[in-house]
């Protein structure tokens, strides 16, 4: 057993002084989350934050497990993605609006041969998301909603009256592969997963996850929260760590990948 050493700060009010603060900023922290180059299939990652005792939500939203290191990876792994996939459940709890790329990260996704702007990618089973709500109002680009062909068809026809992309999979549920191939279908390769907890429950059952950016919030919430990944199934799959950063206020974060497949 060894000590790890993760004296590495990601705010810049991380209060050291001298020249070498070990901070992490800009161009070197994209580097550190950025997808592999080569990709012989869509690379799922997926990005959560929890409390130190494991909760995913305090009051039914995440956003005040957030803190400024959260955040900034957070931004960057949008800015790496070619999509972000959401369950409809966080969309509806966290009323998702689309992502939004300041003018450098365009830039630089531009100059990467991504799109300016990744969409956003909903999987919801019975395609029951509110046509007015901000993920149709608010947003440069059109929403992907990923739907079974039980869903209700005058829901779905609102849903793309709203503007929204539908894709439809055969039966009454959608399973992991059908979740990857239906992004994987429009080009879209660089998945970013950001929950919740049974969309990313479902992806691990089915050994589609590639890799997990897990935010520790410096915090116990106590409640009921649940964790991460929720799913009838229990799958085991062995990740080893890509790196431990940490932030002066106690936010650890950590970079899982996968250990490569057999
Ligand atoms: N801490 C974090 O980083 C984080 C991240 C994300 C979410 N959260 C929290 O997690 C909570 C929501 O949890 P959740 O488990 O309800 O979230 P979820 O996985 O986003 O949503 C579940 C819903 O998504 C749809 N869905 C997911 N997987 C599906 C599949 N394979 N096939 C068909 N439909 C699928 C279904 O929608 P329909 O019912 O419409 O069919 C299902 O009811 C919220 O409190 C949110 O704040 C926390």
């Amino acid at each position: 057993m060894q000590r790890v050493h993760i004296a590495t700060y990601l705010t810049s009010d991380s209060g050291q002084s001298g020249t070498d603060t070990g901070e992490v900023t800009g161009d070197a922290l994209r580097e550190l989350y950025a997808y592999p180059v080569e990709m012989p299939r869509p690379w799922v990652r997926a990005n959560f934050v929890c409390s130190i005792d494991g909760a995913v939500s305090v009051g039914g939203v995440s956003g005040t497990l957030g803190t400024p290191a959260d955040k900034k990876v957070f931004d960057t792994l949008r800015e790496a993605a070619d999509v972000v996939l959401v369950g409809a459940g966080t969309v509806r709890a966290e009323n998702y609006g689309g992502v939004r790329i300041d003018a450098d990260g365009r830039q630089r996704r531009i100059a990467s041969g991504l799109s300016a702007v990744p969409p956003i990618a909903v999987v919801s089973a019975r395609a029951h998301l509110d046509a007015d709500a901000r993920l149709f109002t608010d947003t440069e680009v059109a929403p992907i909603v990923i739907t079974c062909a039980a869903a209700d068809p005058v829901r779905v026809a609102a849903l793309v009256e709203a503007g929204a992309h539908v894709i439809r999979t055969g039966g009454s549920e959608i399973t992991g592969p059908e979740v990857i191939a239906a992004v994987e279908g429009l080009g879209l390769r660089r998945i970013l997963c950001e929950g919740g907890p049974s969309l990313f429950g479902q992806l691990v059952a089915d050994d589609l996850v590639d890799e997990l950016c897990l935010t520790t919030a410096p915090v116990l919430v106590g409640g009921t929260a649940g964790r991460i990944a929720t799913s009838p199934h229990v799958a085991t799959v062995s990740m080893t760590p890509a790196h431990v950063l940490a932030d002066t206020d106690g936010t650890v974060l950590t970079r899982w990948v996968r250990l490569p497949r057999p």
